[in-house]
């Protein structure tokens, strides 16, 4: 059996330019060094205020050096749960707030990669067990807003899912047809002002609307059918316009109530073909994300509403039917796959998500495919800490071949 020999943090950047921690665990029989594992936490801009707390980077490194290292030494590498209680017991406050859930997401990730490469499996056969597995569906942001463009616009993200593709090879390729194409038609009309913090374009549009015309126009240009071939998905990430009771759309300098934002957003759903939105409402308004829920007849996802919590999930009632998984909402991977269990358990969705501060780290590609997970975020289709991960899908893809669950992007979205 294969225990952790070492562990060791380091200062790492992301593809914001800000530190973040990186953790390297090695695993051996005895002293002779077997494996090595790897991870570095990723970093979000428009948090829930639920999520599990990060430390300055400094700490989170010597947190690893030191008192992890020491918790962690001479355990089983393979037994993932046992390290996680380790790492939860050690921390022992209810945010992670001692250790920092950066410093815990990138040990206890950097453990499942030392334990699957102690065993010469990739990382996600090892995740998968004896399961058959597929690739998930991408939502691909085309347009970034919110809290990672300024609020230029106030919607976060402008998405695509290719409903129609058979593979998600094909899923890519039509994705790079949308993406191209919406930079043109940005370009042509002067309204291009590079890309946001995911890689979708920072656009200049005068109204939150306008973007979903544009996105159809962008599929339409692309030679793809909007609404078979290719839908729409949206992040609406709410909490980031909710100030005294209502939510505040600067572009427009409009003011909505919650019911006024229902509406509107059920006249999106029937004028464009959208088939996902996540954070309609604020994290704290159950009641008017379950109304909407109820009335939008579509996937509603829980982002910073669930902040990939098991028990807000098992007491959720409806408020959504679809879970975002993000390891670092929640500190382990251990917790992340009971929070999915959980969303099983209730019939929900789930979606695998990065961070809009995010590296070469590709753990979340596994993630998915190895709990089979069937859709997956990870923002745009520029920037190569985004590129790394659908190019780790296109990998994983092959490596399956004929082997691979069929995939379920006409099962999941079936056109309305
Ligand atoms: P964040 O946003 O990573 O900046 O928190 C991503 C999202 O809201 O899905
Ligand atoms: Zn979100």
């Amino acid at each position: 059996m294969a225990r952790i020999i070492e562990i060791k943090g380091r200062r790492v950047w992301d593809s914001r330019g800000r530190p973040t921690v990186e953790a390297e665990v090695v695993v051996g029989r005895g002293t002779t060094p077997l494996a090595v594992g790897r991870a570095i936490a990723p970093a979000g801009a428009s948090t829930g205020a639920g999520e599990a707390k990060s430390v300055e980077v400094g700490q989170a490194v010597r947190n690893i050096n030191t008192r992890i290292r020491d918790a962690l030494r001479a355990m089983s590498v393979t037994d993932q749960h046992a390290l996680d209680r380790r790492l939860i017991e050690l921390d022992g406050s209810a945010d992670k707030s001692r250790l920092g859930a950066n410093a815990m997401v990138a040990v206890s990730l950097a453990c499942a990669h030392a334990a699957a490469a102690s065993l010469k499996k990739p990382l996600w056969r090892h995740l998968a067990g004896e399961r058959r597995v597929g690739l998930p569906v991408p939502q691909i942001q085309i347009f970034g807003g919110g809290a990672h463009a300024r609020g230029r616009v106030d919607v976060q993200d402008y998405m695509i899912v290719c409903t129609g593709a058979g593979s998600f090879a094909e899923a890519l390729e039509w994705t790079a047809q949308v993406y191209a194409a919406a930079g043109a038609r940005l370009a042509k009309r002067g309204a291009l002002q590079g890309v946001a913090d995911e890689g979708g374009y920072w656009p200049a549009f005068k109204t939150n609307e306008e973007a979903l015309a544009e996105l159809v126009g962008a599929i339409a240009d692309a030679g793809l059918e909007p609404g078979t071939d290719v839908s729409i998905a949206l992040d609406i990430a709410a909490s980031q316009l909710y100030r005294g009771g209502s939510y505040h759309f600067a572009l427009e300098n409009r003011t909505l109530s919650a019911e006024q934002l229902h509406a509107m957003l059920l006249r999106w759903i029937e004028r464009y073909p959208i088939v996902s939105i996540e954070d309609p409402f604020a994290e704290h308004d159950a009641a008017a994300m379950r109304a909407f829920t109820k009335a939008a007849g579509i996937q509603v996802v829980g982002d910073d509403f669930f902040v990939t919590n098991e028990q807000k999930v098992r007491n959720a009632d409806g408020a959504c039917n679809a879970v975002l998984l993000k390891p670092n909402q929640v500190g382990t991977v251990s917790e992340t796959l009971a929070c999915w269990q959980a969303a099983r358990d209730a019939g929900y969705r789930g979606i695998v998500s990065a961070r809009s501060g995010e590296t070469e780290d590709v753990s979340i590609v596994h993630l998915a495919v190895g709990w089979g997970v069937p859709q997956l975020k990870v923002g745009s289709f520029s920037r190569s800490e985004r590129m790394a991960k659908w190019n780790e899908g296109l990998r994983i893809e092959e490596a399956l071949g004929a082997k691979a669950l069929p995939y379920p992007a006409r099962r999941l979205f079936k056109p309305r």
